[in-house]
């Protein structure tokens, strides 16, 4: 059979800047720039990104565009012998993550709802109660948890061309849409400057240890880096593309759309005098009621939860193409039947990730419910060990084959050839060994 390749350019960017750009950004990026000295976390954010995010990136669209397999047939092609391991971390890392992901798509998709149907319009109701009381329920978010699997398997089904990529060309330009409509609203609030001085004016004081590691961290989940996902989509590309300007525009549009949303969140914020360091809580509890008492609160707040769910779509998307295609190429598996196999074993373990906020919240380990604990061990172990097994094989293991596939045979100028080889050789693997430490001690 031969292998599915990407339409356009276009296409495959927009799918690369997809599946980073999600849940991360919208919901976790502003506040995170809220709590660390505003414009001060903003900069150290995009040194890191341009420095060893788009080490990594070039990286992984390097391995997979050459080996033109899944992960673990990358790892194989081009050495073999126990690097096969650091495949097999890789696609069981989407795989987890998928299982919580869909959950939290799921809220977002019954926030939608309620929207819409204006139960979370009325006046006078208590807007944390409302959440809380959805997320321990036992039956409601799982039903949102499977119709998100759902529209996950049904994209991831279709293949790349028609699947994958036809699926970003509508969502990705309706999500830049829905953006900017919301900022121009946000910051023309009453009382909304004071919002975006505090998103982005540099508080230098704020900078520390904490900082770097919070933004390192945050670039790795927010790039979608670590878990094989752009050597799976590195993998359906042909050396007609240029992959190093594809990783600078994965990463513009990322962090874009993270600047983006904080310019619509935080102005909001202070525009009705709420606490911009309020965190986890801030999208699902605090902005509705925003909503409710602006003009026109139902668009706005549908428009939001769109936003959020197309996010969140795009990004699932390529979490479950990765082992997908592994158990296409390694196992020889129809596309149908993988999507199906994993996407409904994906609901299962999602299921006890959804009652560890209700039913289950007492089953603890380590003092973590079972999301909590799939979070850690994937954003905290398995993400970073996949992230240095990509930065010692790529720049030690295979280095020579990687300069040739950057440059697409010499006939591509690579003038940051040497930075490169430093970023993934040393720096890359030594920041890495200092957030896994960090996270180990926190
Ligand atoms: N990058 C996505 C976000 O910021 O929400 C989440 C994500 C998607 C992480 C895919 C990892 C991944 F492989």
């Amino acid at each position: 059979m031969t292998r599915e390749h990407w339409g356009s350019k276009l296409g495959f960017i927009l799918a690369a800047a997809g599946s980073a750009v999600g849940l991360g950004n919208v919901w976790k990026f502003p506040y995170l720039v809220g709590q660390n000295g505003g414009a001060v976390f903003v900069i150290t954010y995009l040194v890191l990104a341009l420095t060893i995010g788009a080490a990594l990136i070039l990286a992984e669209l390097a391995l997979g565009r050459a080996a033109q397999k899944d992960p673990v047939g990358t790892f194989a092609n081009l050495r073999g012998g126990a690097w096969s391991l650091a495949g097999y971390l890789g696609v069981l890392s989407g795989f987890l993550v998928l299982t919580f992901y869909s959950v939290i798509g799921g809220w977002t998709l019954a926030y939608v709802v309620k929207m819409v149907d204006g139960s979370l319009m009325e006046t006078g109701l208590d807007l944390t109660g409302t959440f809380n009381g959805f997320v321990s329920n036992s039956v409601e978010p799982l039903i949102y948890h499977a119709l998100f699997m759902l529209m996950t398997v049904l994209v991831v089904l279709r293949g790349i061309g028609s699947g994958i990529e036809r699926c970003n060309k509508f969502l990705m330009p309706a999500l830049f849409l829905i953006l900017v409509f919301l900022a121009v609203r946000a910051v023309t609030l009453d009382g909304a400057a004071a919002g975006v001085d505090f998103y982005l004016r540099p508080d230098f004081s704020k900078f520390s240890g904490d900082t770097l590691v919070a933004a390192l961290s945050q670039a790795f989940f927010s790039l979608s880096i670590g878990l094989g996902i752009l050597i799976t989509y590195g993998s359906y590309l042909d050396r007609s593309q240029n992959i190093q300007r594809s990783t600078l525009w994965i990463i513009v549009l990322d962090t874009g759309v993270g600047i983006f949303a904080g310019l619509i969140i935080m102005p909001a914020v202070f525009a009705f005098g709420i606490e911009p360091g309020a965190g986890p809580g801030l999208t699902f509890i605090t902005l509705p009621g925003i909503f409710q008492q602006i003009t026109g609160g139902v668009l706005f707040g549908t428009a939001f939860f769109v936003l959020l769910l197309f996010a969140a779509l795009t990004s699932s998307v390529s979490l479950l193409e990765v082992p997908v295609a592994y158990l296409m190429d390694e196992l020889q598996l129809s596309r149908k039947t993988a999507v199906l196999v994993l996407g409904g074993v994906a609901f299962l373990i999602g299921i006890p990730s959804s009652l560890s906020f209700g039913v289950m919240s007492d089953m603890t380990l380590f003092g973590m419910g079972f999301m909590d604990l799939l979070d850690y061990l994937t954003t905290k172990l398995m993400i970073p060990a996949g992230g240095m097994a990509v930065c010692i094989f790529a720049g030690w293991i295979v280095w020579p084959r990687m300069q040739t596939e950057v440059s697409n045979d010499g006939t591509l100028a690579f003038p940051l050839s040497t930075i490169w080889g430093w970023v993934l050789k040393v720096v890359a693997p030594a920041s890495i060994a200092m957030i896994m430490v960090y996270g180990f001690l926190h």
